[in-house]
């Protein structure tokens, strides 16, 4: 199966499904990476490793659907079948939602819906919250909004700052985003939440 992954930027997680790749625990082929922050460290991660990267400047475009049009035309030239977001951070548009219907997916920092949009760290710490988490969802056009695939919870300890809470949080995403992007490829399930 053919995907591209979105980050803007350090690429965590990305490495991780990269890495997933190569030991085989994840059977796709990563075509390409799209990032919408040149210079992102994400890209030299892409660079390292030989994935084409397709990286742009969306205020050099007149609108979203005009850049988006440029995705879709990269992703197509790659025959890309499925986009995994991996830290974009940007609300998809009409244009690539059309194009991927029910085959984009996205991970959040938080037990959804709890704490949508940016910072979902910060929020959560800011409420007091004893535990948070992580949810794998399919895209739709809102803010983390689209159906949840998979979540687990992580709990919030004394004396947690963002970073250490961060750090908690992206530990579970490199391990669980991997399986389940093999678990929706292997099982057929591409475009399940439509069809
Ligand atoms: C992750 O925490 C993910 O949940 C969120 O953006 C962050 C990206 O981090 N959507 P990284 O670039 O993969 O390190």
């Amino acid at each position: 199966r053919k995907i591209a992954v979105f980050a803007s930027g350090s690429g965590s997680n990305f490495q991780a499904i990269v890495d997933a790749v190569e030991s085989g625990e994840l059977q796709a082929d990563i075509e390409l990476l799209v990032c919408d922050k040149p210079g992102a460290k994400v890209i030299d991660r892409a660079r390292h490793f030989g994935i084409p990267t397709y990286s742009f400047l969306p205020k050099t475009f007149a609108s979203k659907a005009d850049f988006e049009k440029e995705i879709v035309s990269e992703l197509q030239s790659y025959g890309v079948e499925f986009i995994v977001l991996a830290g974009y951070m940007r609300l998809v548009g009409e244009v690539l939602l059309k194009a991927y219907e029910g085959c984009i997916i996205n991970i959040h920092p938080s037990y959804l819906p709890a704490f949508p949009g940016k910072d979902a760290v910060g929020q959560a710490l800011k409420a007091n919250v004893a535990e948070t988490g992580v949810t794998v969802h399919y895209v739709d056009s809102g803010m983390d909004t689209g159906p949840i695939i998979e979540q687990v919870r992580i709990p919030v300890l004394p004396g947690d700052t963002e970073d250490t809470l961060q750090q908690r949080i992206q530990k579970a995403e490199h391990q669980l985003y991997p399986a389940i992007i093999n678990k929706l490829l292997q099982k057929d399930t591409v475009g399940g939440f439509l069809h």
